[in-house]
């Protein structure tokens, strides 16, 4: 269940006889590697109590909606940030139609409303209950609202009645829950993604580098993968913990040019390029074989600009759906559409670095980020967020304006045909030789 790894599932557990099976579901939910929290209703805990889901989730259960400890630790606005997923099992009538109304009295209801999230309920009642037009007519509100319904099952219920009204089995819940990861818009495509700093060296022990942690480029193959797409990850030098999953074919590089290289050389077998790297914009014009020693009081380091990478490739290869990053200290907005213009790349995204970002939205090394998208017509802003869910998004708009972009012949994808016979012929002609 590779799809739900390092996912942040907040799991609602509400008033219904099934709140026990919850344990089996967490079980799993850790089983793949998946991150948990638990959100329970007053009703939940008449059934069994916080402590059994604080000890299977290895994290304390949240309750209330005005919980001082609580909102000190995480606050309910933070945990709707949190999550990538919001899965509530078993949900009971009660919860549904409160649901429906948009009510917010108590946590687990504001945190439905405060999350624009995926959204899943597995419901769990007497089959009467479920039956009863005013249920129904409340599923199928919610689903029209793009709730997605887990079950409920058919059989014996608690009550000794028999009917639909149970809760859906936790593997089959597991599995319908990682289908949500798996979005299938860029099936078909090859993404070519650049992450992380490079380095340039300056003698064998010293080189120029920046902040850049490499893990939004990370969640973006990640996210791009589970999309569907065919990932090729180049990768400058970044933390070994940063992971991204095994069917993501990565490439490791050091410097500027390196990148550029492998870039270049796998070009004609993508479709879209996203340019996530924070390659390093001069490099010493001469790397010393020796170490320098320090004898002078100042010293001058000659620096020669790198290649862009990005603008590069786009002008070689300009069937490339081309996404580039804007991180700015200031005029966001002005700088992000000046590169949109000045690398010919079909979108922008840029964010706030440095003194200009606020605490909260973190940037170079944090988990979260808040970005501003621009391309030609168009804008959208993603609030602060995880970079795993901000690449997820991120994802489906590219997929979406790529399809534009197909249907409306502004990419020339005949030119890549021509490269990649191009590409046959050196590739037989070195073999001749
Ligand atoms: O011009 P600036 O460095 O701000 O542009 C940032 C964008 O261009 C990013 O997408 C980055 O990956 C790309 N870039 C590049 N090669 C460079 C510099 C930036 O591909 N030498």
């Amino acid at each position: 269940m590779k799809r739900l790894a390092n996912k942040r599932i907040l799991l609602g557990i509400t008033g219904s006889i099934a709140a026990y099976k919850a344990g089996e579901i967490i079980r799993r939910l850790r089983d793949a590697n998946a991150d948990v929290r638990v959100v329970m209703t007053q009703g939940a805990t008449e059934f069994v109590t916080p402590l059994t889901f604080q000890a299977l989730s290895g994290n304390p259960v949240h309750q209330h909606l005005l919980d001082n400890d609580a909102e000190a630790a995480m606050g309910h606005i933070e945990l709707a940030r949190w999550a990538d997923v919001i899965l509530v099992a078993p949900a009971s009538a009660d919860f549904i139609s409160r649901l429906c109304l948009g009510r917010a009295n108590d946590l687990l209801g504001a945190l439905c409303l405060a999350s624009h999230v995926p959204l899943a309920l597995a419901p769990a009642m007497n089959q009467q209950m479920w039956k009863d037009p005013a249920t129904q007519t409340n599923v199928q509100t919610l689903r029209s609202r793009g709730v997605l319904l887990f079950g409920p099952d058919s059989g014996e219920q608690a009550c000794g009645e028999v009917g639909e009204g149970r809760l859906m089995q936790p593997h089959a819940l597991i599995d319908a829950l990682a289908d949500v990861f798996a979005t299938g818009s860029l099936t078909g495509q090859t993404v070519l993604i650049t992450a992380g700093p490079t380095r340039e060296a300056i003698d064998p022990v010293r080189y120029l580098s920046n902040h850049s942690s490499g893990k939004m480029g990370y969640a973006l193959a990640t996210a791009a993968m589970e999309a569907g797409a065919e990932v090729i990850l180049i990768s400058g030098p970044v933390d070994k913990s940063l992971l991204v999953p095994h069917s993501v074919k990565t490439i490791h590089v050091t410097t500027a040019e390196q990148m550029l290289e492998q870039t270049q050389a796998l070009a004609h077998k993508a479709d879209i390029l996203i340019a996530a790297a924070a390659v390093a914009d001069y490099r010493p014009v001469l790397a010393n074989s020796e170490k320098i020693k320090k004898s002078t009081e100042s010293m001058m380091l000659q620096l020669q600009r790198n290649p862009d990478i990005l603008a590069t490739v786009k002008r070689q290869s300009p069937w490339l759906f081309s996404v580039g990053f804007a991180a700015e200290t200031e005029n966001l907005e002005l700088h992000a559409r000046q590169k949109l213009k000045d690398k010919g790349v079909e979108m922008i995204v840029a964010n706030w670095v440095g003194h200009a970002a606020t605490e909260t939205q973190g940037t170079f090394g944090s988990d979260d980020n808040a970005l501003k998208l621009f391309w030609d017509g168009g804008e959208l802003e993603l609030g602060v967020s995880s970079k795993a869910r901000l690449a997820r998004e991120l994802v489906v708009l590219i997929a979406s304006q790529y399809d534009n972009a197909i249907q409306s012949g502004r990419l020339n994808k005949e030119q890549r045909e021509v490269e990649n016979v191009v590409q046959l012929r050196s590739h037989s002609h070195d073999k001749k030789n």
